[in-house]
């Protein structure tokens, strides 16, 4: 994470009352949910958007998967990952031996961008400081997945390179990202299926430890 983007999380996890029990943070995660239901912190707000898509999955997930933000799909019906990436990313977390329900599913920035660019940095700035952080510090996730490379850049600063840093366990504080290519991606270009997968395995085995 870039250094005021922790610098504000670990500030946001001091400020909670210390060991949050699953009703609490689902309780909290449903009223910072209500509060952005108009959102209107960055641009974004009026340029088309017709729902603010929130995250979604488990408050208590050891796993969380980080998007860039909402597509056409998931701006009609307001929940992540639902179109053609998001039927792609469904099948590989059931791949992983879970379910949707299991993990915590969520994006960089909760409106779409008009005609699906990539969102600006002011945007993601806002974005993060008003959700994502504390999406982050509620669910305490053990691994974070950044799916592409704006999720990989909003966790661990601008200047990263998605293909040189995929695979690569990168440690931010007391969570361990896992930079990988967006299921987008890999619908255009299939035979990166194989590295993801084994991205995949490396979650795997921090999230299941065999014997
Ligand atoms: N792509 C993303 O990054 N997020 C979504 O929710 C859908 C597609």
């Amino acid at each position: 994470m870039q250094k005021t983007q922790l610098k504000n999380y670990i500030e946001y996890l001091k400020s909670q009352p210390k060991g949050f029990t699953y009703e609490s943070a689902e309780e909290k995660l449903l009223e910072i949910k209500k509060s952005c239901t108009n959102c209107s912190h960055c641009p974004l707000a009026n340029q088309g958007r017709s729902k603010v898509v929130f995250g979604i999955g488990n408050p208590s997930a050891e796993l969380m998967f980080v998007g860039e933000g909402p597509g056409r799909d998931e701006d009609k019906q307001g929940i992540p990952f639902v179109g053609r990436a998001g039927q792609l990313l469904t099948k590989m977390i059931e791949a992983m031996g879970l379910s949707r329900d299991d993990v915590y599913i969520s994006n960089v920035v909760k409106c779409r961008p008009p005609s699906n660019r990539v969102p600006l940095p002011d945007e993601m700035d806002a974005c993060t400081q008003h959700i994502l952080w504390k999406e982050i510090a509620l669910i305490q996730p053990k691994i974070i997945c950044a799916l592409g490379s704006t999720a990989a850049k909003a966790m661990l600063g601008q200047d990263i390179k998605i293909s040189k840093i995929r695979g690569i366990f990168q440690k931010a504080d007391c969570i361990d990202i896992m930079p990988t290519y967006h299921p987008a991606y890999l619908l255009r270009n299939p035979e990166a299926k194989v590295s993801v997968w084994e991205d995949l395995k490396k979650i795997m085995s921090k999230i299941q430890p065999q014997g």
